[in-house]
């Protein structure tokens, strides 16, 4: 139990860990509490969880885990006001269950969902939430126009993100406000979001920051593209956090191990040693760096893409330090 706490290691950035409310208690609440300076809510704030009938908000699980941050002395991540998934679908349909269009009159039922949305639950925490992804996964690059055709889009264009951050802004605006999405990494991904950011904040829309996710794996991406990701935002001006980072053992959809190979545990931590040094080096673009989870019992890719046993984070399943706890701490 002597080991370094990584956020005494790491003191260029905040370094946090996404939770489920198991992750308060006990050992996994020391754990926490002992290695980070910051907590992303994995769910918690998410559409389903806030507001799963109209006008009918729930923040119980929310309110605990802010309350959990602040008590020890912690920040918060709000995760995430806009996205396609984890949203009821009531959202997204009339009065009678129809599903809405694009017709001026659907759209504006459409934003003043989200704008009553934001400001109950942005409203809500203030200055308590520090950043807020305030839209997550809105670029598709397979699009010729590189935006994906979520329900938001299809109804409203690009105005439910112009929407979002100007409601965000006003509801919080103490709050850093984030455009976060995965895969930033790609380079046709990674320009078509330079490419969205650029144009809606010389539109001026609050938008303060881009968060990548980096859900990676123990072959991909190399650390070349990584750093050429963080050098392609730095002409915008905005921060940057590192939002979700986890390295999979796996490398594509077909493989699945009883137990996690030794081999492939020492290439998680080789990439968690890589990356992290690379963030250090980039610590004034990179302004937090969290970890989605915080240890192997409890991974959100042991169901996903399919069900198998997966080893990404920086603890183990009985919540010791592995060997991509020390990559972090000790990269020599
Ligand atoms: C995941 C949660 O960790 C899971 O518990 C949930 O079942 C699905 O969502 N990208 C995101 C996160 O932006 O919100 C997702 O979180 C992981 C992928």
């Amino acid at each position: 139990e002597d080991i370094p706490s990584i956020k005494d290691v790491v003191t260029e950035f905040p370094v946090g860990a996404a939770i489920t409310p198991v992750a308060l208690i006990g050992e996994h609440g020391r754990l926490l509490t002992k290695h980070f300076d910051s907590v992303t809510p994995g769910n918690a704030l998410k559409w389903d969880a806030t507001e799963p009938a109209e006008g009918d908000f729930r923040f119980t699980d929310a309110d605990t885990m802010v309350n959990f941050a602040e008590a020890n002395g912690m920040a918060v991540r709000g995760h995430t006001l806009v996205w396609h998934n984890q949203t009821p679908a009531w959202v997204f349909q009339d009065a009678n269950g129809e599903a809405l269009t694009s017709a001026p009159e659907d759209k504006a039922l459409l934003l003043a969902r989200l704008e009553t949305h934001i400001r109950a639950v942005a409203g809500r925490y203030g200055t308590r939430i520090g950043d807020w992804d305030v839209v997550n996964e809105v670029i598709d690059e397979s699009q010729p126009d590189g935006y994906r055709r979520s329900p938001w889009f299809e109804i409203a264009g690009l105005d439910y993100i112009r929407t979002a951050f100007r409601v965000a802004r006003e509801a919080a605006p103490e709050a850093t406000l984030f455009i976060n999405d995965y895969n930033t990494n790609v380079p046709a991904k990674r320009d078509r979001l330079y490419d969205l950011v650029a144009l809606l904040r010389a539109e001026g829309v609050p938008i303060d920051g881009v968060g990548h996710q980096m859900h990676v794996n123990v072959d991909w991406p190399a650390v070349a593209e990584v750093e050429t990701m963080i050098q392609t935002f730095v002409p915008l001006g905005v921060e940057q956090q590192i939002t979700e980072m986890d390295v999979s053992i796996y490398t594509n959809s077909g493989e699945s191990f009883p137990t996690p190979p030794a081999d492939r545990l020492l290439k998680v931590a080789y990439q968690y040693r890589d990356l992290f040094a690379l963030y250090r080096r980039y610590a004034g673009e990179i302004t937090s760096v969290t970890v989605w989870g915080l240890a192997d019992d409890d991974t959100w890719l042991d169901t996903f893409p399919v069900t198998r046993k997966d080893a990404p984070l920086l603890f183990d399943t009985r919540l010791q330090a592995k060997d991509a706890y020390w990559g972090v701490v000790d990269p020599s």
